[in-house]
């Protein structure tokens, strides 16, 4: 079935999603309280994150731009030609113009984002700035399984999974979610993985508590999004975004901290708060060499190369499925 139309291409919603409302209340009532950090990219919280992409505090996008530009040379090279690219949570659409300059005659995009709308003007724009790539968005949560849709005869699949987005999965989580990349690629397939480094707290505790307060706003947006989409009730000045790097599990934590005790009704149900009581919404974990090899491998991919930038604050790695 033809998936453009007049240029535009189609964006396949695959309703792999349980129910919003079920899973919020599920983490609010779990000790710790958590939420999913996918909630956080409704429209608001996706136009919030590209702000925060350009914040000096927030070095990560710049330092894995540094490296896809150095790179996208080399990495064409290990990609070879007709190549079909599948991205999880394609977002701006920024890396990705990256590698399609690069590759030779890429074959196909396949950009996967639970931000509908973003995805849908991403896709149109490319679809026009690449009328050779055949641009297939799927709108859908990449943290469950979901099926791949059909690509062009003879195109080789490559993953793209930038932004240190595994650093967002708990270390099991993530070997089964990179071993289902690995599935998704198949034997012959590649993923190109960009994660975040460790180092020191001062560094890492500033870009995710910037002095404008933009990564404040992204984490409470969260709260506002609930009221709307699940009929919550927050009162968003009631909380405070607190992000910290927890040197002992590598990870910076992000939460929301009740000011005060508090009830709150979310979705028909009602949440108690202490005072000072937080809800977990993300967790970025930080990987030394031997933490992302081990990753890596038992994940079934086999590293080809692994960059860093000049600062030596991120890595990007190319895989092959081993
Ligand atoms: N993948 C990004 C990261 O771990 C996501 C992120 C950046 C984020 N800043 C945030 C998530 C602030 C929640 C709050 O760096």
């Amino acid at each position: 079935m033809p998936a453009m139309r007049r240029g535009v291409p189609r964006v396949v919603a695959r309703p792999n999603t349980q129910s919003i409302r079920d899973e919020v209340l599920r983490g609010l009532h779990a000790e710790p309280k958590t939420l999913p950090p996918k909630l956080f990219y409704d429209a608001v919280g996706a136009e919030l994150f590209e702000q925060i992409c350009e914040l000096p505090e927030y070095y990560l996008t710049r330092a894995e731009l540094e490296i896809l530009h150095a790179r996208a040379g080399e990495i064409a090279e290990l990609a070879g030609p007709r190549v079909a690219l599948l991205e999880y949570g394609s977002g701006a659409g920024v890396k990705i113009r990256l590698l399609l300059d690069a590759l030779e005659s890429p074959a196909a995009y396949v950009p996967i984002d639970v931000s509908r709308e973003q995805l849908a003007r991403v896709s149109t724009e490319l679809a026009a700035e690449y009328p050779r790539v055949a641009v297939r968005p799927l709108n859908a949560d990449y943290t469950l399984p979901l099926a791949v849709p059909t690509l062009p005869e003879g195109s080789r699949r490559v993953a793209f999974f930038p932004g240190s987005t595994i650093g967002n999965f708990h270390p099991m989580e993530a070997a089964v979610f990179l071993g289902r990349v690995r599935r998704a690629v198949g034997k012959d397939g590649a993923l190109i993985l960009g994660a975040d480094r460790c180092k020191s707290a001062a560094v890492l505790n500033a870009a995710y508590d910037d002095a404008a307060g933009v990564t404040a706003k992204f984490n409470l947006n969260m709260l506002t999004r609930l009221n709307h989409d699940v009929g919550a009730r927050f009162d968003v000045s009631n909380f405070q975004h607190r992000a910290f790097f927890n040197s002992r599990a590598s990870r910076v934590e992000m939460h929301l901290v009740s000011k005060e005790a508090q009830i709150v009704r979310v979705g028909g149900d009602f949440i108690d708060f202490e005072k000072g009581e937080s809800i977990w919404t993300e967790s970025s974990y930080k990987y030394d060499r031997a933490r992302l090899e081990e990753l890596i491998e038992t994940a079934g991919f086999r590293i080809r190369k692994l960059w860093t930038n000049s600062k030596r604050q991120f890595w990007v790695a190319y895989l092959d499925a081993a």
